[in-house]
């Protein structure tokens, strides 16, 4: 948990201070760059190919969608009714960061993208595609608000005018398919259309940060649907994604949405199980990392997820969490496991916090220098940060905080914003919340700077005998 050693020597003194840019949104952007340009090379859609596709919003899973399909070579409809994100993406800015999104935004729009908030304009273009990529917010009891939803539902209904599949992205409560499937057909049969519409429910799997090279080579594909029918289509407009090892799954509506929620719960349970390991760790002088590394080495296991540290946030992870249980309760069945993941990742910030708390009985005017802000490293993205958490915590305790983190300075304005990491080095002390690549280019003995020359890691960012040989208080998570 705490190292503290002796000879206090100035040596190998290289700051950051011009390291004015993440390192990670860079090197991710290079990456995402170096991949396009790779995907460049394979072929795109002949021209007897191109299909029409709307995608009916232009948040996370919708825009990189929508730039992603235009970079395959269909034509594509993005429809965006917030008039502030419209007004962004019309003018070629993706409203949230995301390596590459903006590249691809300006290449295609015009071309075969276009932007629009008009839904009765973007159905009257026929499209042989609709991509329902709009948000499910959680409500205050945990389970999934569907307004946006079915709002969407209503509105493609009013408007369609040719038979097409309807494709749902958003992460739907188990049933929901089929409920917008029987919608749909009741309406048709209604209004007397002799038009079919498909519906099937895909779910999405982007991780923020690597969100293009996840859409180009996911490793898996699957597909809730009624009947088998439609799957060749659907299988042909995703063959150029499934050329290298993805997987191709098809099942039913039910189905099809417990793996969305399977998958992120499984993921998440990982984390909250190996930071509880990593508390009982701390306690008997044991190594989380070290732990993590010889469990993940059994191939049944696996090593991704195995990261101790502040615990998990992001737009999806605690919400479909909450959703999950919030479902299974309606239908009287337990998903204790997944409570437990959740109450257990609150927890884990608290004891973080209670770490500090404990070294600095009172925070009043102890200046605080706090490295991300983000959910994770990587984005800009602040819903359900741990970091954003703590940041108010410490604040209310008292303390006066010095914030790091370039990509979230204009999302959120009521911080005082560092320029460069340097002037972290220049508080108290340090908390750091996101594993910047930066941090390992600094000399362990940058941080005697800080005037108490105490650290604390909720990333363990640093091997535990980094700061050997110096007066640094250093606390991470599950390391003596
Ligand atoms: C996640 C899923 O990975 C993705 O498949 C799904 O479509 C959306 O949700 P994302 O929210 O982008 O993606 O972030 P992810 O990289 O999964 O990380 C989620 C949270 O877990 C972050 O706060 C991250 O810091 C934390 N985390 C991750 C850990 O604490 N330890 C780990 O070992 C891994």
């Amino acid at each position: 948990m705490k190292r503290l050693a002796g000879a206090d020597k100035f040596q190998n003194l290289t700051t950051s201070g011009s390291l004015r840019r993440s390192k990670n949104f860079s090197s991710n952007d290079v990456r995402a760059k170096k991949f396009l340009i790779k995907w460049n090379k394979s072929e795109t859609v002949k021209n007897n190919q191109v299909k029409k596709i709307l995608i009916i919003g232009g948040g996370y899973v919708g825009l990189v969608s929508a730039v992603c399909w235009a970079k395959v070579g269909h034509k594509v409809f993005l429809l965006e009714i917030d008039p502030a994100r419209l007004k962004a993406l019309q003018a070629g800015t993706a409203p949230f960061f995301e390596p590459q999104l903006d590249a691809l935004l300006s290449a295609h729009l015009q071309k075969n993208l276009f932007v629009t908030i008009d839904v009765s304009a973007a159905m009257q273009e026929l499209p042989d595609f609709v991509f329902l990529c709009v948000g499910t917010p959680a409500n205050p009891d945990g389970s999934a608000d569907l307004s946006y939803v079915w709002q969407a539902v209503f509105d493609f209904c009013k408007h369609v005018k040719k038979s097409c599949i309807l494709i749902c992205k958003s992460t739907l409560p188990v049933g929901t398919t089929a409920k917008i499937d029987n919608f749909i057909q009741i309406f048709l049969a209604d209004k007397k259309l002799k038009i079919k519409i498909k519906v099937v429910f895909m779910p999405e799997f982007l991780s923020q940060g690597q969100a293009i090279k996840n859409f180009f080579e996911p490793d898996r594909i699957v597909v809730g649907l009624k009947c088998q029918k439609k799957l060749s289509m659907l299988k042909k407009l995703h063959a150029p994604l499934l050329k290298k090892h993805a997987k191709f799954f098809s099942m039913n509506f039910a189905s099809a949405e417990l793996v969305k929620y399977t998958s992120n719960a499984m993921l998440a349970l990982r984390i909250s199980f190996i930071n509880q390991i990593a508390n009982y760790a701390e306690k008997v002088n044991g190594n989380i990392e070290q732990i993590s590394q010889a469990v993940g080495a059994d191939p049944r296991i696996g090593s991704q997820f195995l990261s101790a540290g502040l615990g998990f946030g992001g737009s999806c992870f605690p919400k479909d969490l909450a959703a999950l249980v919030h479902g299974a309760a309606e239908l009287k069945i337990s998903v204790s496991i997944a409570e437990a993941a959740l109450k257990g990742n609150v927890e884990q910030r608290q004891i973080f916090l209670q770490k500090i708390l404990t070294r600095f009985k009172d925070l009043t005017g102890k200046k605080i220098g706090f490295l991300g802000l983000a959910f994770k490293v990587g984005t800009d993205d602040l819903r359900e940060s741990p970091a954003l958490w703590l940041v108010q915590e410490l604040a209310s305790c008292g303390a006066q905080i010095l914030v790091f983190d370039p990509q979230c300075k204009k999302k959120i304005k009521n911080l005082l914003h560092a320029q460069t990491f340097q002037e972290l080095l220049q508080q108290d002390f340090l908390v750091i919340a996101s594993n910047f690549d930066f941090l390992h280019q600094i000399q362990p003995q940058s941080f005697l700077q800080l005037k108490d020359a105490c650290i604390f890691d909720g990333r363990n960012c640093f091997k535990e005998t980094f700061f050997d040989g110096l007066k640094i208080e250093y606390y991470s998570v599950g390391r003596f």
